[in-house]
């Protein structure tokens, strides 16, 4: 069965662990699924005001993407003990489309930190954040990523454990879906 993923980045700087993480799976998922990221550095900060002409294309574009989405992996890493705006921000346009996007979609939440709790905070500030939109969060191991700095090397996951276990998340992911038919 083929799968289409959309993954969400919580973190805009260049050399973004989170980015590095997100940018492996595509090599540690099943067979059929195809994960791509989804841009959301240019969406502007969520105001009413700005849809008075129906929603701007940017947030219209990422809600249409996961959309037509199978599932959604929402890869973050953890500010003052909470998800980054950013990933709050695009979360935010989304859940206000209203064919709801979100409602449903299988979704993976993975945090990580380059210290010693993994973004955990940020991954439950996630958690609860989208499960007010509906979405259909994939429970059981957290992915929070601890000491994210030892792992990753030159754009990817080089820990052989790390690698295993987000494999076997994915697949996890994969099984959602077809649960779905
Ligand atoms: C951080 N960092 C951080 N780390 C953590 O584990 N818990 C926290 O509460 C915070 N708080 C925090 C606030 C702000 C404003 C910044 C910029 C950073 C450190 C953070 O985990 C580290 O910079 C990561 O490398 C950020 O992820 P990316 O950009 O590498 O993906």
């Amino acid at each position: 069965m083929r799968m289409k993923i959309v993954g969400l980045i919580g973190s805009l700087r260049a050399g973004s662990l989170t980015r590095q993480i997100m940018e492996t799976l595509p090599e540690l998922a099943p067979d059929g699924m195809e994960i791509t990221m989804a841009q959301i550095d240019h969406l502007p900060f969520y105001n009413e005001d700005l849809k008075a002409d129906g929603t701007p294309e940017d947030p219209r574009r990422l809600a249409d993407a996961i959309a037509a989405a199978d599932g959604l992996i929402v890869g973050s890493p953890e500010y003052n003990r909470s998800t980054p705006a950013v990933i709050k921000n695009a979360i935010d346009w989304v859940s206000k489309e209203p064919d709801r996007p979100l409602s449903g979609k299988p979704t993976l939440i993975a945090t990580q930190s380059p210290g010693a709790l993994g973004g955990i905070l940020s991954n439950y500030h996630l958690r609860q954040v989208l499960s007010v939109t509906g979405a259909e969060l994939i429970t059981g191991p957290e992915i929070a990523i601890i000491r994210s700095g030892e792992k990753v090397e030159t754009g990817k996951i080089v820990d052989a454990d790390t690698r295993d276990f987000l494999a076997g998340q994915l697949e996890r992911l994969a099984e959602a879906i077809r649960r779905k038919g």
